[in-house]
């Protein structure tokens, strides 16, 4: 047994990690993110998901998280709603520095390279922590090895909710290892429903008018070299769904990889 799971006020589950919280950094009401400590052993492909929980209960809660930080980043980084009577972010949102989280030890998901088939440009669609998974994708040299372009949509009720996406792009701009190959291939284009913007509108239509490409100089959407990944809400899961197969596009996953693949964010 390490410390951590010594310090542990009940049993911990079979094939579940113990890591100590590191960082929180709060962006609105709604939205945290936080970093933790990463277990040697735990190899996972960037934008995999894995259940993560707290142990304060014999049974603890576990939920699919989007694991945020790249697979090369020696902690591990989660971004999450906080909803006030949610199982587990009631509680996950009070965390400190210092407190344990619990976390099985099997990474999966679709939203990773693997399931796509090579291509030009990789477009990243996402809402609210729909994000998260991207936020990997984007800092992991790999993604710039398979893609000339990676743009990352990101749509959002208030522009404040778009802070997280906007500083992990900063981030990997500025990153030593993959700043470079990042610089003048990855978009970024942001979308607000609830509130002004320049862009005031549901990502779907940022795509259907046509108006995402013309802005970025960029053609439609084309199945030949074109590759999409897709991470929100189920209702924008649907639209995002018939978006791409409208355009000709073919869903993939790791056994059958195909031109866009289709992720649920994390819902509490
Ligand atoms: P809207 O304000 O029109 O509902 P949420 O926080 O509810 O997950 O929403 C995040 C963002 O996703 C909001 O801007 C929301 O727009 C938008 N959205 C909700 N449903 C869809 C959908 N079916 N397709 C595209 N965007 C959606």
């Amino acid at each position: 047994l390490d410390s951590a799971q010594t310090t542990a006020p009940f049993p911990i589950p079979a094939n579940t990690f113990v890591e100590t919280v590191t960082e929180v950094e709060h962006y609105t009401d709604r939205l945290f993110r936080f970093r933790m400590t990463r277990p040697a052993s735990f190899r996972f492909r960037s934008g995999e998901f894995v259940m993560i929980g707290l142990p304060n209960a014999e049974k603890p809660v576990l939920r699919a998280y989007s694991i945020a930080s790249p697979s090369w980043d020696e902690e591990l980084e989660f971004y999450s709603i906080k909803v006030a009577d949610g199982p587990l972010t009631e509680h996950l949102q009070k965390i400190k520095p210092g407190d344990q989280v619990l976390m099985r030890k099997k990474p999966t998901g679709t939203l990773v390279t693997d399931a796509l088939l090579p291509g030009k440009r990789l477009y990243m669609f996402s809402t609210g922590t729909g994000v998260a998974p991207f936020a990997s994708l984007m800092r992991d040299p790999e993604t710039y090895e398979k893609f000339d372009t990676v743009v990352l949509l990101h749509g959002c009720r208030e522009s404040a909710e778009l802070a997280y996406g906007t500083q992990i792009v900063t981030q990997t701009l500025e990153d030593p290892l993959v700043g470079e190959c990042a610089a003048g291939r990855l978009h970024h284009y942001t979308c607000v429903t609830r509130e002004d913007h320049p862009r005031r509108m549901r990502i779907t239509d940022a795509v259907t008018s046509g108006r995402l490409f013309s802005d970025l100089g960029l053609p439609p959407l084309d199945p030949e070299v074109d590759r999409v990944m897709i991470c929100g809400s189920m209702e924008m899961l649907k639209d995002c769904r018939t978006l791409c197969e409208d355009a000709g596009m073919q869903e993939g996953s790791n056994s059958a990889p195909g031109v866009f693949v289709v992720e649920r964010a994390f819902v509490d």
